[in-house]
């Protein structure tokens, strides 16, 4: 048996992360928590929980609350990120976090986990051609 590598490792703690966050959710609205947690190049860990609004509209995503995290603490470039939800199959990032994540990440790796499994994928494979403003 081997010994699971760096990535691995990583994933796992940033799974175990994402599904602390989610605990802070506010989702009076949807009753639905998520979960997030990034790894910055840098070696900092971010998370974030949804956060909901009265509105509607107005509501954060667990990935872009982490995101935002990430960029008011000086970061500027994430590896992977995990996210976690209550539902099996786990819940993927919606289209507006993909482009989000697409301007600090193209390369990232993408986990998603739930109570009895986990996939792990990739930005680029989630979504092939973001917008790109040059
Ligand atoms: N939500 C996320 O936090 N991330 C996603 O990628 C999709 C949806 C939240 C928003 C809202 O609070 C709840 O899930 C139901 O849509």
């Amino acid at each position: 048996m081997s010994a699971p590598d760096h990535t691995e490792v990583d994933l796992a703690e940033l799974v175990a992360a994402a599904r602390a966050a989610r605990a802070h959710a506010y989702c009076p609205y949807s009753g639905f928590s998520v979960g997030a947690a990034l790894r910055a190049t840098s070696g900092a860990l971010y998370t974030g929980c949804n956060v909901e609004n009265a509105s509607y509209g107005a509501t954060l995503c667990a990935e872009r609350v982490a995101v935002a995290c990430m960029v008011a603490s000086g970061d500027r470039a994430i590896t992977a990120m995990a996210i976690y939800t209550d539902v099996e199959p786990p819940a993927m990032p919606c289209g507006l976090c993909r482009q989000v994540l697409s301007e600090f990440g193209r390369g990232m790796l993408i986990v998603v986990a739930g109570p009895k499994s986990s996939r792990q994928t990739s930005l680029a494979a989630l979504l092939p051609e973001p917008f790109v403003l040059e």
